[in-house]
């Protein structure tokens, strides 16, 4: 005889020490199975972005120099996380982390057969790297966290890059004032996003302890909607 599995009790792994924040603000997008499967599509990074996707990709991926050892902090849905590995190549390391079960499993999936690829469940404000990184890397995670966990999260990935190497954290930024869509921006914040807007008020060098010991270099695209930021161990 087989006995079914309430999909609720089914569903309940996927809900293990995730955080707070996430399934009470951003369970619909990435802790629920079921939705973060449809969700994890290009075309839904591309329209949440306006389109904007491959240019903030871009500037992440170019930052990537063959054989680089890499963290990025956090899945994103469609095809990044490949594309971060295939550019690190054989002789380099990709390791990614995400709190969530679903996020860590649609990420397996992806990197799949990708010996250079590793995926471990991490909360980002925590985690140990197990080598020294040339590059870590923060895409759009900032905005869906509280303010101590952007300043833990900042603060850790920025204590594992050694003299030379390199933080970088593509997000969202405060918008121009002719800029139409931050109106739009300003009512989704209200309704589905209520850790983002502080980015649009504050550098994300400021949420770090050690700021001054970096070189911070800030660029805005899209009408100042987004920004990409680096930062250079100097000491
Ligand atoms: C990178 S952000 C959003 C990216 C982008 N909006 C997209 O389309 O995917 C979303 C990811 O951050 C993960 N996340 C949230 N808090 C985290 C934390 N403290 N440490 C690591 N991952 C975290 C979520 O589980 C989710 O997979």
């Amino acid at each position: 005889m087989t006995t079914l599995i309430p999909q609720e009790v089914a569903n309940k792994r996927y809900y293990q020490d995730v955080p707070d924040y996430m399934t009470e603000v951003y369970d619909w997008a990435y802790v629920n199975p079921r939705k973060a499967r449809l969700l994890d599509r290009k075309l839904v990074v591309s329209t949440l972005l306006f389109g904007n996707d491959q240019r903030l990709m871009r500037a992440y991926l170019d930052a990537i120099r063959p054989g680089d050892k890499v963290w990025q902090v956090a899945h994103v849905y469609g095809d990044l996380v490949q594309r971060a590995a295939d550019r690190a190549g054989s002789a380099g390391r990709f390791l990614l982390t995400d709190v969530t079960p679903i996020q860590v499993e649609l990420a397996e999936g992806k990197l799949e057969g990708i010996a250079q690829a590793e995926v471990v469940r991490a909360d980002a404000a925590g985690f140990q790297l197990p080598f020294t990184p040339d590059l870590v890397c923060s895409f759009f995670l900032l905005h869906e966290v509280p303010e101590d966990k952007k300043r833990a999260i900042v603060d850790n990935m920025l204590a594992q890059v050694p003299v030379g190497g390199r933080a970088m954290f593509v997000d969202y930024h405060g918008p121009k004032p002719w800029q139409p869509i931050g109106w739009l921006l300003k009512w989704v914040n209200r309704v589905l996003e209520p850790f983002a807007e502080a980015l649009w008020r504050k550098e994300i060098s400021a949420y770090a302890e050690e700021a001054d010991r970096f070189e911070w270099r800030k660029r805005t695209v899209f009408g100042g909607v987004y920004q990409i930021v680096s930062a250079i161990r100097q000491r």
